[in-house]
């Protein structure tokens, strides 16, 4: 049942084992909110940062809402965040009462230093440090940037768990940083998301504030479980006559799973089912991951060496090479992005867009989310003309060898 067409969406991380545990999870509803596993995960977190407090969450989003309300900044103060981004990042900071200020992004597809200086005003009060595919942004000189402007740096790690800048963990450069661990992230349980910090009174203040906040719905959590057991079905059929597109659409019709986005987000709306608590059984899952993160990430970086030592770069532009990187997707950039994807497509595999939107998804209305049209012509190129591969440690040689085709002759 895994032998997998090539599918950069779909929880590309779900192994048999995962499937397994969800499929057994299912019948102790008693152990979905609350339980062991949930610390469990956050001292993982606490230890392998070593960091004074890991306090989960059901999203990044909620993770990196959390952060910010608890920094007790005035409303309305302004946080930079780079364009070329998740709309749940403006999202939270809007929640939050504050104002995202877009910044344009650099070569690395991470915020540009140069830009944010042009952005700052006297209200810029806190800025956050993607490392966008999980390619390390530049910390010496971002730390030093919020430093000398008196800014709270808070690190966006969604793309990045294990990722390290110059040998140091990406996450323990600010003042706090948060984790994703979204359907298609570095460890995955569909959602989920940490904050972790060193700073003690941030800390108890997150707690205090995770503290207030209620466990999902059973429904909800019931959803998460049947989105790792329907990919698994819908990716092993596949290709077997459109059944798998079949299973993933009536799924999504019949609201047996989840978006990662929801639709009112799309329009710069808080859903109710964010911010809420993490519920054990996803604990469980991620738990479950954890244990093999240095074996994937592993498995991520030879995917991505494969790429860079087989694909021309005359003939698109490849993604910086940095040591530390931990490249959960590997972004190419060529004018030919929708023709190539559709070619793939045609030979049955399912490249990545992300982000096709300079605020991703499609849909987001930049007037709700305070993007001024234009404002980061870089991060609205890039998107344009973004195209991802698969890094996911399921891939076989033959797989890569296959998307290594589609950019020869
Ligand atoms: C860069 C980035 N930050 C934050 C998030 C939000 O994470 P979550 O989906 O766990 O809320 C995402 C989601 O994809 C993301 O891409």
């Amino acid at each position: 049942m895994f032998s997998r067409p090539i599918h950069i969406g779909l929880s590309p991380n779900i192994s048999a084992d995962d499937y397994w545990l969800a499929v057994k999870s299912l019948f102790t509803p008693w152990s979905w909110k609350r339980g062991k596993s949930i610390e469990k995960v956050e001292n993982w977190f606490k230890d392998h940062f070593e960091v004074h407090l890991a306090i989960s969450f059901n999203a990044g989003r909620s993770a990196l809402l959390a952060i910010l309300e608890s920094l007790n900044l005035e409303k309305n103060s302004e946080v930079l965040v780079q364009a070329y981004t998740c709309v749940a990042v403006p999202n939270s900071v809007v929640w939050a009462g504050l104002k995202p200020i877009y910044v344009d992004i650099d070569e690395t597809l991470n915020l540009d230093i140069a830009d944010a200086e042009r952005k700052l005003t006297l209200r810029t009060k806190a800025l956050i440090v993607q490392h966008t595919f999980g390619i390390p942004s530049d910390m010496d000189k971002l730390v030093a940037f919020a430093k000398k402007h008196n800014l709270l740096l808070i690190e966006d790690c969604a793309h990045a768990l294990g990722g390290t800048y110059k040998n140091k963990l990406l996450g323990t450069f600010g003042e706090a940083a948060f984790f994703s661990f979204g359907r298609d992230k570095i460890v995955s349980s569909v959602f989920g998301g940490m904050a972790i910090t060193n700073n003690k009174n941030l800390g108890t203040k997150i707690v205090q504030y995770r503290e207030g906040l209620a466990y999902p719905s059973y429904l909800w959590i019931l959803r998460q479980l049947l989105h790792v057991l329907i990919s698994g079905w819908a990716l092993a059929l596949y290709q077997m006559a459109g059944a798998g597109k079949l299973i993933l659409y009536l799924s999504q019709k019949l609201k047996l799973v989840s978006m990662p986005v929801y639709f009112k987000e799309i329009l710069g709306r808080q859903p109710a089912d964010f911010p809420k608590a993490y519920p054990n059984v996803l604990a469980s899952l991620a738990l479950w991951q954890l244990d093999k993160l240095p074996a994937m990430n592993e498995c991520r970086r030879q995917i991505a060496k494969y790429y860079f030592e087989n694909i021309k770069p005359s003939k698109v532009k490849l993604p910086v090479k940095v040591s530390g990187a931990v490249y959960l997707r590997y972004n190419l950039l060529t004018n030919r992005a929708d023709e190539i994807r559709w070619q793939a497509k045609k030979q049955g595999m399912i490249l990545g867009n992300w982000y096709h939107h300079t605020i991703d998804p499609k849909g987001v209305i930049w007037a709700k989310v305070g993007y001024p049209e234009g404002s980061c012509p870089r991060a609205e190129a890039v998107a344009a003309t973004s195209l991802n591969l698969p890094t996911y440690p399921s891939l076989t040689k033959t797989q890569m060898q296959q998307i290594v085709s589609l950019f020869k002759g």
